[in-house]
């Protein structure tokens, strides 16, 4: 039984592809089959629902077709049903360039391509896999509630109006942060769920307002043991999914090294390329323009391709335009000759200099150095991205590479020049390193976080930390964000209110699920790794969703639409 892939009239014989969520198969209708079957058959179209009985044979020499798993053989069939028409299809599941929209208006069939039904079944087996481990591993498995408090620790919330309570509104969680840490209090220990999330926050392509995290805490727990249990995690998943080992452990970077060397606090480590600082050697350059951004607190640093004769000028121009979009007010280059550099900005260094860049750059001839002199937050943004889109253009990366690193000692807080106040970098709960608290009222923005985040060949696939259980602290953290006392009650009430009554020490962590699926399959979308995704828009194409709903809806709620 299946649905018609294809089908070919030879004259006489009618050849079907007949397909399940295990490939296809090629069946055969032959004119002797009578009127029934051979008869029956004219009428099979492309998608029909069709039941066959018959004959398995090897296929005669010449027919067998390699690239099909059951290549060999053909079933000649000799009684046929057929249990479902269908009409003409918007798109078949073996064409390649249909439009997303029309994939997703359509997502019913989207889901019969073979692609998307691969993305799936690894996505079942990863979920099985990780329950698996967590069950061997004495984790318990406890659902969190849905409807909640807004408490928002970042994003944006989805917010559900309540009937009974008029004017009142459940909010859906972000991620089950509070429960979990309440189910510490209560004694549970080491807890996971495969949990849905929800953020209210601008799309991208790694990106869904609903997603699916691999959720955990534990308690009486250390950081590096959180991390040894996960990268057990991560090595069942990978061994069970792709039959791939990971050679365990992981290596770790600090935050400021991260960010030092790449730019970027999910590094992709599967190339080198580094950011070199160049401040020490130019801050007294010829270059008027080093010097000056040197002594209004910027930087000079660069990154170096080599080898570069695949570059032309105008790609080395273009360069300009890519680093812009970071808030780089211009990228300078330099290729390296066997006795100076073809540059734009040449004529203005000294020949001393030029040989102190070379030897920081270990640069060679043919080489290219790319410099960029701004503020620190820009030389890293633009360098960093400007690292990752070169090598990606000059094909560096190994596909197939897995390469994890883990980043540590992350800024407990960071200044937002928008909301003006210091803002938690993970979320509120998360513990200062305790020999570091003396900072946390008056230069907040030095204090280190006892966070964590797992990389994946350039994508965050799960960040965590240990927490605060001690009501005093939380309570000095809570002023650092500039929460004041009636606030955090308001927001985090009941949790104040557990760390009173014997709160063990505890932490954990979360994964994407979606993302490591994406990054497993080389999905080039997250929507590729979810049944029913939404748009970039936050859409529901086939469902059309969201939707208005009618004025009697709006009333019982006590709603109305300004
Ligand atoms: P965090 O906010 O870092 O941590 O989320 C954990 C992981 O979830 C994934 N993720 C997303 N995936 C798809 N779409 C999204 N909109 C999205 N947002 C996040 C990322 C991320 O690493 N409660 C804490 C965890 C903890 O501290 O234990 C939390 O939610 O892969
Ligand atoms: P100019 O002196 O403006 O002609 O610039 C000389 C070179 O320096 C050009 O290649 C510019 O792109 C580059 N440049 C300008 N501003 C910066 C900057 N902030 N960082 C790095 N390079 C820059």
């Amino acid at each position: 039984m299946g649905w018609v892939h294809r089908r070919r009239d030879h004259g006489g014989v009618i050849f079907v592809d007949l397909r399940d969520r295990e490939g296809i198969v090629q069946v055969v209708f032959n004119p002797d089959a009578g009127e029934n079957v051979h008869g029956e058959a004219h009428k099979i179209r492309s998608e029909f629902v069709l039941a066959v009985r018959g004959k398995v044979r090897k296929r005669p020499d010449g027919m067998k077709n390699p690239a099909l798993k059951t290549g060999e053989i053909e079933v000649i069939v000799s009684e046929l049903e057929i249990m479902n028409e269908s009409k003409t299809p918007p798109f078949s599941p073996d064409d390649e360039e249909i439009s997303e929209n029309v994939r997703l208006k359509y997502r019913y069939l989207d889901l019969r391509r073979p692609v998307i039904q691969q993305n799936l079944f690894l996505r079942s087996r990863l979920a099985a896999s990780a329950r698996r481990y967590f069950e061997q591993n004495g984790f318990i498995e406890v659902e969190t509630p849905f409807l909640g408090k807004s408490t928002p620790e970042g994003a944006r919330d989805y917010l559900v109006p309540s009937r009974i309570y008029k004017g009142m509104f459940y909010a859906l969680p972000q991620s089950p942060q509070i429960f979990k840490q309440l189910l510490m209090v209560s004694g549970f220990d080491r807890y996971y769920q495969i949990v849905k999330c929800f953020r209210d926050e601008d799309l991208r392509a790694d990106r869904q307002p609903e997603f699916t995290q691999i959720d955990v805490e534990m308690s009486f727990i250390t950081e590096d043991e959180i991390m040894q249990i996960m990268e057990g995690l991560m090595a069942a998943i990978f061994k069970d999914c792709l039959g791939r080992e990971i050679k365990l452990p992981l290596p770790r970077l600090t935050y400021q090294d991260a960010i030092n060397r790449y730019g970027k606090d999910s590094p992709d480590v599967r190339f080198g390329m580094e950011l070199v600082d160049l401040t020490p050697i130019v801050k007294k350059s010829g270059y008027k323009l080093f010097g000056e951004v040197a002594a209004s607190g910027g930087i000079i640093k660069a990154i170096k391709i080599e080898q570069a004769d695949g570059l032309s000028r105008k790609d080395l121009d273009g360069l300009k335009d890519y680093v812009a979009v970071y808030g780089a007010k211009g990228l300078a280059w330099a290729k390296v000759n066997a006795s100076d550099w073809t540059s734009p900005v040449y004529k203005f260094l000294k020949p001393a200099e030029v040989e102190q860049i070379n030897r920081a750059m270990n640069a060679k001839e043919s080489d290219i150095i790319f410099f960029v002199a701004d503020k620190p937050r820009i030389v890293n943004d633009s360098l960093g991205n400007l690292r990752i889109h070169l090598a990606k253009k000059l094909n560096l990366i190994d596909p197939e590479a897995l390469a994890f690193v883990w980043i540590t000692e992350f800024p407990l807080m960071e200044y937002s020049e928008t909301e003006k106040r210091f803002v938690s970098t993970h979320h509120p709960f998360t513990s200062p390193f305790l020999e570091d608290l003396p900072l946390l009222a008056g230069n907040p923005g030095k204090v280190r976080a006892r966070a964590y985040d797992l990389v994946l060949n350039g994508s965050e696939i799960g960040g965590g930390s240990i927490r605060i259980h001690r009501k005093d602290i939380q309570t000095q953290a809570f002023s650092a964000l500039g929460l004041s006392d009636e606030d955090a009650r308001f927001k985090f009430g009941f949790l104040l209110d557990a760390l009173e009554y014997g709160a063990p020490p505890h932490g954990g962590i979360a994964f994407g699920l979606d993302r490591l699926v994406m990054l497993m399959t080389h999905a080039e979308s997250i929507r590729d790794v979810i049944a029913f995704p939404k748009t970039q828009k936050a859409s529901d194409l086939m469902s059309d969703a969201p939707s208005r709903v009618s004025i009697e809806q709006l009333m019982e709620l006590s709603l109305k639409i300004v």
